[in-house]
Formats: C-alpha cells, structure tokens, sequence
C-alpha cells in the first residue's frame, strides 16, 4: 500500500470517550515500567458497582471472580457490598484468603470436580448450580443438604461469547430438575440463567425474565416457591462499539422483573464481570519489530493472545480493543492497516487484523490497549517463556 491508498483508510480522530483519563496515553507513556503491563484504576471499578446498583436498585451483585481475579480488584469489589460467585474451589480459596465469607459466595460452575463440592461446602458455601440430574446426584452425595439453583438455557444468540452450547437445561428440565433436588434432600433454591457474555441486546435480558417467570408458575403448581432468580452475567462493557448503557439495561429489565414474573423472589441476583471491570484497565505493550509479509504490514508486540488477548481468538479476529500508540502523530500522519502479532513462535497468537495505526510505526513504539480489565490477565500464560503484562494499580 502507498501513502496515497493509505490516506483511505479511516483515520482515527481522537481516543474513545470512554477511555479513562487516568489511563491516558499521555500518563501511561510517561510511566518507567518494562511493558508489558496492566494498569488499572480501581476508583472506576468502585464506580461502576455504585452505577450498577443504582440502574438496578432490587438486585444484589456477585462478582464473577473469573472474569478478573487480582486481589486488588477483589478487595475493592468486597469493599462494596458486592458478593462472588466462583468457578472452582481455587477461586474461593483466593477469596477466603482475602477475608470473604464463603456462606455469601455463589458456586454457579454447574459441572464441578466432587472435590471441589466437598471443600467449598466445608469452607461454609451452601449454594451450588446444577443443570442436569448427574450434577444433582453429586452435589447430594458431596455437600448433603444443600441449596440448588438450575440453570436454565437461554438465547444468547445476541451476545459475542455465547454459552448455552456448554452450560443449562431446557426451561421444560427445570421443573423435573428442582422436583428432582427436593427428593435428594437438597433444598430447591433457585433458577439461573446467562444470556452470554457481552449481551448487546436488552431484549434478551426480558426473553430470558419471561422463560424464568414461565417455569416458576410451573413449579408454584408443585408447591415449589424459588428463593433466588438469578440473572448470570452478560451486562456489557464498551469496546469500539456502541453498547446499551447499565441504565437502559436497568430500565428493561426492572421492567421484566416487575411485570413477568408471578411473584419477586426473594433474592435476585446478578454475576456481572466484565461490566465491572473491562473499562478499568489499558494494556501497555511495545512494538518489537515491523515487517512486510506478503504485501501486508505487521507489528510484533510483546504481548499476545496468549498473554491476556485470547478474546481476539474467540470470535476469529472480529474483537477489537479501542488501540492507541505513543506516536507523537497518531490521529494526524496517514493511518495503514497493520496485522498485529504478538513474540511467540506460533503464528496464532495474531491479535488484530487490519488495525488502522500510523504509517511511521516502528521498533521501540508504544500501544496502548483500552478496556482489557476482563478476562486478560486470568487468561495470561507463560507461553514461549515470555511473562504475562504485570498488574499496576492506579485509583487506591
Ligand atoms: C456462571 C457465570 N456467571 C457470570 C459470568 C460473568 O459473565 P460476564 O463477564 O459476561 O458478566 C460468567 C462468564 O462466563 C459465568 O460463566
């Protein structure tokens, strides 16, 4: 491509709007650390709890503890009065040693190591997901008398990490499920759902409120009154794209809670991730190299797919982060599309096609990758030998 045929390619005008002050490129490039590194700023994190809770007033966050899991996030979504729901006994473990009361954690991972059943319900959590009668059998055997909560399956085809192929019965399972759980001795707690991660439609948050309010009309025929409703995850985060606002979501779905159901369970619970945390943190990487392959322009950063950008794997190249580099004429010199790699030797670790950067790119330049707080560093390995970006924390 010549300079002329690069002036085509949309330029950008400015950062994002949503990208954090305190994260600005200006800040983060004047900062003497070895990249790659992961700032993050707490003091949004606390922002965006406040905002969740005041767009849905009746429901009571647990934090998916996947979703970011350095004691630094955890600490600050424990300071406001959010709770967890875990994965894996590893995940209670992290949050025991930070004080956290397992009775108030969610074990929503609805196929789980028996192990693992038996240790979090020593450590004190008494409420556990189940979507199938197997499930059911083990937590019965594993953590006697505990609460359940099916997860029922829901259209996630309007959210970019969609679930349900994995996770959750048919709404028509629920009912036999609960009636199942009751007959173990467990006690029939609850309905869950997810409508995948990084729902971009509230329409799906009120498909899924109407299957619940469904099933639990069935159950009141067997004397069954459920506890908890449970609404997962999904509330997204902005990328490079317009995402409906916490408080549109809220309006929807208060509205759904309010007018779809039989009756308003006494506890409705949310298990919002990267809604918490996606927009807090800006990666920091370094260009290692740029080369020419095949006609195409490439830059080799030191950070990869397998060093926190998985997500640009999970949906074959369409994830974007907002980008921004320490170039002093970024958003004024011609911008080309550049292929964006990452050190390892496998040539899947490509992150970014087409990435429209300057054309002066070079050896030594910074890049700066917004909104990566959500599942980055909890994916991050030590591929080929080269270490994941370390934590740095602003807003304390
Ligand atoms: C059971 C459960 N709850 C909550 C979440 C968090 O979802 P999100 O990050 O989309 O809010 C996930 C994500 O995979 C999940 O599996």
């Amino acid at each position: 491509m010549n300079l002329s045929e690069a002036r085509e390619v949309r330029q950008p005008l400015g950062l994002p709007n949503h990208w954090p002050a305190t994260l600005h490129p200006g800040v983060l490039g004047g900062l003497d650390l070895p990249t790659p590194f992961l700032a993050t700023d707490l003091a949004m994190i606390a922002e965006r709890l406040r905002r969740f809770a005041g767009a849905l007033p009746q429901v009571q966050p647990f934090y998916a503890v996947k979703c970011n899991s350095a004691p630094e996030v955890l600490n600050t979504v424990a300071e406001h009065a959010s709770s967890f729901e875990v994965a894996s006994l590893g995940e209670l473990r992290m949050l025991q040693e930070l004080g956290v009361n397992p009775g108030d954690v969610l074990y929503s991972n609805t196929v789980k190591p028996a192990s693992h059943v038996v240790g979090a319900a020593e450590a004190g959590v008494w409420r556990f997901a189940a979507d199938s009668e197997d499930e059911l059998g083990k937590i019965a055997r594993c953590a006697p008398g505990s609460a359940v909560y099916i997860r029922v399956r829901v259209d996630d085809s309007t959210s970019v990490f969609p679930l349900s192929r994995k996770f959750g019965a048919e709404a028509q399972e629920a009912r036999a499920l609960l009636l199942m759980a009751r007959e173990l001795g467990l006690e029939p707690y609850g309905l869950t759902f997810h409508v995948g991660s990084q729902c971009v439609a509230t329409s799906a948050w009120v498909q899924a409120i109407a299957s619940m309010g469904r099933v639990m009309r069935q159950l009141s025929d067997d004397g069954i009154r459920i506890t908890m409703l449970n609404m997962g995850g999904g509330f997204p985060a902005r990328y490079d794209g317009p995402v409906p606002s916490i408080d549109d979501i809220g309006d929807t779905v208060n509205r759904a809670l309010d007018g779809l159901l039989p009756y308003q369970p006494s506890l409705i619970a949310a298990e919002p991730g990267r809604h918490i945390v996606a927009e807090s943190a800006v990666m920091v990487a370094s260009v290692l190299g740029r080369e020419q392959r095949a006609g195409e322009d490439w830059i080799y950063l030191d950070v990869s797919a397998y060093h926190g950008l998985i997500e640009t794997h999970q949906t074959v190249g369409q994830w974007r982060y907002p980008l921004w580099t320490s170039r002093h004429d970024h958003g004024v010199a011609a911008h080309v599309p550049f292929t964006v790699t990452g050190p390892t030797c496998d040539s899947a670790d490509t992150m970014f096609y087409g990435a429209p950067l300057p054309c002066t790119m070079a050896e030594g330049d910074r890049v700066f990758i917004a909104s990566a707080g959500a599942y980055t560093l909890s994916y991050a390995s030590h591929f080929n030998g080269f270490p994941p970006p370390r934590p740095f924390f602003v807003g304390t």
